[in-house]
C-alpha cells in the first residue's frame, strides 16, 4: 500500500538527488500547516553529504525540480522543500477511491499468504472474567481486524487458564464444601469455594498438600478428577461466551493450557536434550542469569508442570500448525517478565521463530471510585459493566430521541461501542480511566460521539434521497474544512497500517475522533444540502466518504455504526 501522491514526488526527488526512492520516502513529511505544502522533503539530511547548507539545498532543488500533475506548486522555505498539490486532482483520486471501494477502502494483500496467530483475553477458568481480560479481548479483537484488513490470515486463540494447581484446590473444596448439585453452580459459586478454600487452609495446612495432590491425580488423568475438572470447564465457559457475544468477539480456537498435557514431556527433554536444564532446589529449571533474568521454572518439585512450560509447549505446537509469520500475545504488563523468559527460552532452544513472538502489552483498567454499582460488593463484573453502559445509553436516547426505532438495538450497539471506545482511543500502554459521564458524553472523545457522526452523516444522506455520484465538479470543493477533510481521509489506510505496525489500535480510534471532528466542523459551517444542485452534489460526495471511513474504521474497532441514533 502506498501513497501515490508521495510516490510522485519521491520519483521526482530521486532523479534530481543521490538519495534512494526508500530514503526520500522517509524523510518525506506532510507539513501541519497546509500554507508549507502539501508534503515536504526537509534538506538536513542532504547537507552533510552535499556539504551545503540545508537551506541553499532546499532552493537550488526548488529552481532544478518543475512541477509535474498533480503537483502545481514547488517552493523553498528555509530548510524545506515544500510540494503542493493540485487540489482538485487530489480531491478527485481520494473521494473516487473512497466511494468505489467502500467497505473495502482501507484493505491491502500485504499479508496475503502470511498467518498470525493472536493469543488474547484467555482468562482463568472458575474465576470471573476479570478487567484485564476485557482489555485483552479488545485490544486482541481489534488487532485481528487490523492484520486482518492488510490480508493476513489471523488465528485467535483463547488460552484458557484451565490447568494448573488451584484446581487441585477447587476440587477438594467442592468434595468438602460443595453444596448444590455441580449443574447450579455459576463462577461466583465457584469462587466462593476459592475463597472457603484459602480460609480454611490457612488453619489446617493439610489443604495445600491434598490440593497438591488431586492436582496430580489431575495431571495422571484420573476420572473423578478429570469429570469434576471438565464442569467447572463447562460452567466457566458458558459465562464467558456470554460476554464474549455481547461484545461481538470472535475466537477461532478455544485452547486452553491443558490441551498441552500431552507435549509437555516432549517439550522439557527437548529442552534438557538441548543442555539447558538443571535442577535447583529439587525443581527443573532454565537457568537465565546470563540474560539478567529469574530461571524459568519448567517443573516444581512433585514434578508438576507450570505456567510457563505450557507456554513454551504451545508455542512449539502453534508454529508447527500454524507456521505463523508472528504471534502475537495481548496480555497485561505485569507479564512482561514471564514473556521475556519463555521467549529466550524458545530462542536458545534454537528457534529462528523466537523473534517472531511478540508481547503485546497494556495498562490497567482504572474505576473512579465510588461511581460503579456493583452486584457483588467491591468487585466489579464485566457482565454487570456492560448491562450498566446499555441501560445508561437506552436513558440518554429515551430522552434525545424517544421515537428512534430499533431502540434496544442501538442502545446495546452504543452502550457496548462506548465501553470498547474508552478502552481503544487509550494508548495501549496507559492506564483506562473509567468514569462513565467521559465515556457516555456524546460530545466527547468517546465512541456515542463518533457513532452519532455517523448517523448524523446517514441522516444527511437520506435527506438527500438521491444516488452518490463521483461526477461532480471538484474545484467546487475548495473551502480549507473541506480540503483538510479529504487530506485526513486519504490517511485511513496509512493509519491502519501503522496501527498493525504499533500493534496500537488506539491510532485508529483517534484517527476517528479527528476524522469525526473535521466532519462536524465542515457542515456547520457549510451548508450541505442547498438550492446550488452542483454544490450539493459535490458536498454530498464528501459527507458520503467520511461516513464511508467512519463506518469501516468502527468495523476494525470492533463496534457497530448505527445508522440512525
Ligand atoms: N490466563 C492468563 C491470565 O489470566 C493469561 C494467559 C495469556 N496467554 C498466554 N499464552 N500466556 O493471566
Amino acid at each position: 500500500m502506498s501513497d501515490q501522491f508521495k510516490k510522485t514526488i519521491v520519483s521526482l526527488l530521486a532523479a534530481k538527488t543521490n538519495l534512494s526512492e526508500d530514503e526520500i520516502d522517509k524523510y518525506i513529511e506532510i507539513p501541519p500547516d497546509p500554507k508549507m505544502g502539501d508534503y515536504a522533503f526537509p534538506c538536513f539530511s542532504l547537507s552533510k553529504m552535499l556539504k551545503k547548507p540545508p537551506a541553499k539545498i532546499a532552493s537550488e532543488l526548488a529552481d532544478l525540480l518543475h512541477p509535474v500533475s498533480p503537483i502545481n506548486k514547488i517552493e523553498a522555505t528555509g530548510p524545506y522543500l515544500n510540494l503542493f498539490l493540485d487540489k482538485a486532482i487530489f480531491s478527485a483520486v481520494v473521494l473516487k477511491k473512497i466511494v468505489n471501494e467502500g467497505d473495502t477502502y482501507g484493505c491491502d494483500t500485504i499479508g496475503k499468504g502470511k498467518t498470525v496467530v493472536i493469543d488474547y483475553s484467555s482468562p482463568n477458568i472458575a474465576k470471573h472474567l476479570a478487567v484485564h481480560h476485557l482489555r485483552s479481548a479488545l485490544i486482541g479483537n481489534a488487532l485481528y481486524n487490523i492484520y486482518g484488513n492488510l490480508g493476513y490470515k489471523c488465528i485467535g486463540i483463547n488460552h484458557l487458564g484451565d490447568w494448573g494447581t488451584q484446581f487441585g484446590q477447587l476440587i477438594v473444596a467442592y468434595r468438602k464444601w460443595g453444596e448444590k448439585d455441580l449443574e447450579q453452580h455459576t463462577i461466583t459459586d465457584l469462587n466462593k469455594l476459592y475463597v472457603t478454600f484459602h480460609r480454611e487452609a490457612e488453619k489446617d495446612n493439610h489443604l495445600e498438600d491434598e490440593a497438591r495432590e488431586w492436582f496430580k491425580k489431575l495431571e495422571a488423568g484420573d476420572a473423578e478428577a478429570m469429570e469434576l475438572w471438565e464442569r467447572f470447564k463447562d460452567i466457566s465457559l458458558k459465562e464467558f461466551q456470554r460476554i464474549y457475544k455481547m461484545l461481538g468477539i470472535h475466537f477461532d480456537a478455544f485452547v486452553g493450557e491443558s490441551f498441552y498435557n500431552t507435549m509437555v514431556e516432549d517439550t522439557v527433554s527437548g529442552i534438557k536434550k538441548k543442555g539447558l536444564a538443571c535442577i535447583s532446589e529439587q525443581a527443573l529449571i532454565v537457568n537465565l542469569e546470563a540474560y539478567n533474568m529469574p530461571p524459568c521454572l519448567l517443573r516444581k518439585k512433585d514434578g508438576t508442570t507450570l505456567y510457563a512450560t505450557r507456554d513454551i509447549a504451545a508455542a512449539e505446537y502453534r508454529k508447527s500448525v500454524y507456521d505463523f509469520e508472528k504471534m502475537i500475545y495481548v496480555v497485561g504488563s505485569e507479564q512482561k517478565l514471564h514473556f521475556c523468559q519463555i521467549f529466550k527460552v524458545l530462542e536458545l532452544m534454537g528457534y529462528d521463530w523466537a523473534s517472531q513472538c511478540v508481547h503485546v502489552d497494556f495498562g490497567l483498567m482504572k474505576f473512579k471510585e465510588g461511581k460503579m454499582s456493583t452486584r457483588k460488593g467491591r468487585v466489579i463484573l464485566l457482565e454487570d459493566l456492560l448491562i450498566e453502559a446499555v441501560d445508561r445509553i437506552k436513558r440518554i436516547i429515551e430522552e434525545k430521541n424517544p421515537l428512534l426505532k430499533d431502540k434496544e438495538m442501538v442502545a446495546r450497539d452504543v452502550g457496548i461501542g462506548a465501553v470498547i471506545f474508552a478502552d481503544l482511543s487509550t494508548k495501549r500502554n496507559k492506564d483506562v480511566i473509567f468514569d462513565w459521564d467521559t465515556v457516555l458524553n456524546f460530545e466527547g472523545e468517546t465512541g456515542p460521539y463518533v457513532q452519532y457522526t455517523h448517523a448524523r452523516l446517514c441522516s444527511i444522506l437520506r435527506k438527500y434521497g438521491k444516488d452518490v455520484t463521483t461526477d461532480i465538479d471538484y474545484p467546487l470543493l475548495n473551502e480549507d474544512d473541506a480540503i483538510h477533510l479529504i487530506k485526513n481521509l486519504w490517511q485511513y489506510p496509512f493509519v491502519v497500517l501503522k496501527a498493525a505496525q504499533f500493534y496500537e489500535p488506539s491510532l485508529v480510534s483517534n484517527y476517528l475522533i479527528d476524522i469525526c471532528a473535521g466532519v462536524n466542523k465542515f457542515y456547520n459551517a457549510h451548508r450541505v444540502l442547498s438550492e446550488d444542485e452542483g454544490l450539493t452534489k459535490a458536498r454530498i460526495l464528501l459527507v458520503d466518504a467520511a461516513r464511508q471511513i467512519i463506518k469501516n474504521g468502527l468495523k476494525i474497532l470492533g463496534m457497530q455504526a448505527p445508522v440512525e441514533m
